[in-house]
């Protein structure tokens, strides 16, 4: 398994091209299953969970060809079987966004119920209930989701919690369904809008996305169409972050500037001078050590979770105390304990973490653990006095498209060694 080693020390300077959004990518993949026809999409990540979904949907004989720039094209037409396997959905949890759609074109799906994860129990059962409630027959067998229905009902739908996935699963069933569907307390993220473009695009009659109730009139078909995702807002922000971890001058590129709105306010609150423009934005620290911020956590378009361990890493190195609350998930804090070992003067106590900021970080050998709290670590390597080992950057690969090469780019000794 490969390993990163960084050399901390150099303030990152230049420019980087923001990716597709990985959280955007594998709904659009998955909502593929809903068409007629083919469908074709760009701007796609070249990451592991992309890879994952297409490989969970050509298990199912869906076609799927991808070209050297990451367009992918995907037939729905030459499915075979209804299933999504324990051994993929237990390395990627996103693989439950088959279930919806499966459900509303083909009446059938076993979906393996995902277990637990790295930060928290991650249950599904609100994206069931509301399958159930437009009148899917499901019952749970073998540590399978088995669903079984006839054309799915309109219904008014009332989530529990906030839910991304959970809003998008019901939104795609909800697109083939008898009638009107409304999703009271929907999940408002940007990839929650960009899947709803793209099915409004198949021909989806779906208003309120971005809002937290979404009305879907079902549709009797949806068809093939061609459709170019949206920026990762999450990747935007780690590259922000690393500008100004690093005391240096970012600008990133291809990505919008309106998605990070929260994030944007906590950098420039760190001292940082933030410019932007229709698809870039321009960090830079003048030099400058940051200084701690706080941050609370909790569905778009507050503060992101996928964003806390990044600025933990921020925090650990600024000067004075910040305070981070994590309310999404209910153990998303092992990076905390990562960085300790680099030094970081952090206290837990519940899901909070109050960080004492350092003059300098150490470099030490280090384990990632989820996907952001990887690139906490690498955050934190970049600022660290020696060479800092990573290991275990699969989760890495899993969401951060060529990450030692674009940091390479701005000016960081990194490097992908083989272990
Ligand atoms: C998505 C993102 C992930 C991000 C998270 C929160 C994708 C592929 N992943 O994950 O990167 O960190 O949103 O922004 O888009 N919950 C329930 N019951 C359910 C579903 C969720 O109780 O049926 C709870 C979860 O345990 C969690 C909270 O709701 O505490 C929010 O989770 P959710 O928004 O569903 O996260 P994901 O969609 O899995």
């Amino acid at each position: 398994m490969d390993k990163l080693q960084i050399t901390g020390g150099r303030p990152l300077e230049g420019e980087v091209r923001i990716s597709g959004a990985k959280n955007a990518t594998l709904p659009i993949l998955a909502a593929a299953l809903l068409a007629d026809g083919p469908v074709t999409i760009s701007n796609v990540p070249h990451l592991q969970d992309v890879t994952t979904m297409i490989e969970l949907l050509g298990r199912m004989g869906v076609s799927v060809t991808v070209d050297e720039r990451m367009r992918i094209e995907v037939d729905p037409t030459t499915i075979r079987e209804y299933f999504a396997p324990y051994e993929l959905v237990k390395t990627m949890r996103a693989s439950i966004l088959v279930l919806g759609p499966l459900l509303a074109r083909y009446g059938h799906a076993d979906v393996s119920l995902p277990g637990g994860c790295a930060i928290g129990a991650r249950p599904v059962n609100i994206h069931v209930a509301g399958l159930q409630s437009m009148g899917a027959d499901i019952h749970i067998e073998n540590g399978y989701i088995k669903a079984r229905a006839g054309r799915l009902k309109g219904t008014r739908l009332v989530l529990d919690t906030v839910t991304v996935t959970g809003t998008e699963n019901l939104m795609m069933a909800a697109t083939l369904a008898d009638g009107e569907t409304v999703i009271e307390n929907a999940a408002r993220e940007p990839e929650v809008v960009d899947l709803a473009n793209f099915l409004l695009a198949m021909g989806a009659k779906i208003r309120g996305a971005g809002t937290d109730r979404i009305i879907v009139q079902g549709v009797e078909k949806l068809q093939g169409c061609e459709y170019e995702v949206l920026p990762d807002r999450i990747e935007t922000g780690t590259f922000l972050v690393a500008g100004a971890i690093t005391r240096g001058h970012v600008r990133v590129k291809n990505t919008c500037p309106e998605h990070l709105d929260a994030v944007l306010l906590k950098l420039q609150e760190s001292g940082a001078k933030i410019g932007q423009g229709e698809n870039w934005i321009e960090i830079d620290m003048r030099g400058k050590r940051p200084k701690s911020i706080d941050v609370r956590t909790a569905p778009y378009p507050a503060f992101p979770t996928d964003m806390q361990a990044q600025f933990a890493a921020l925090d650990a190195v600024a000067d004075g105390v910040g305070t981070i609350i994590e309310t999404v998930f209910e153990n998303r804090f092992m990076h905390m304990l990562e960085m300790r070992r680099m030094g970081a003067e952090i206290r837990l106590e519940g899901n909070t973490a109050i960080i004492k900021g350092v003059q300098r970080l150490t470099a030490a050998p280090v384990m990632a653990t989820d996907l952001r709290a990887s690139a906490s670590l690498v955050l934190a390597g970049l600022v660290a006095e020696g060479r800092t080992e990573i290991e275990r950057i699969y989760h890495i690969d899993r969401g951060y498209e060529s990450i030692e090469e674009k940091l390479s780019g701005l000016g960081a000794q990194i490097r992908r060694v083989p272990n």
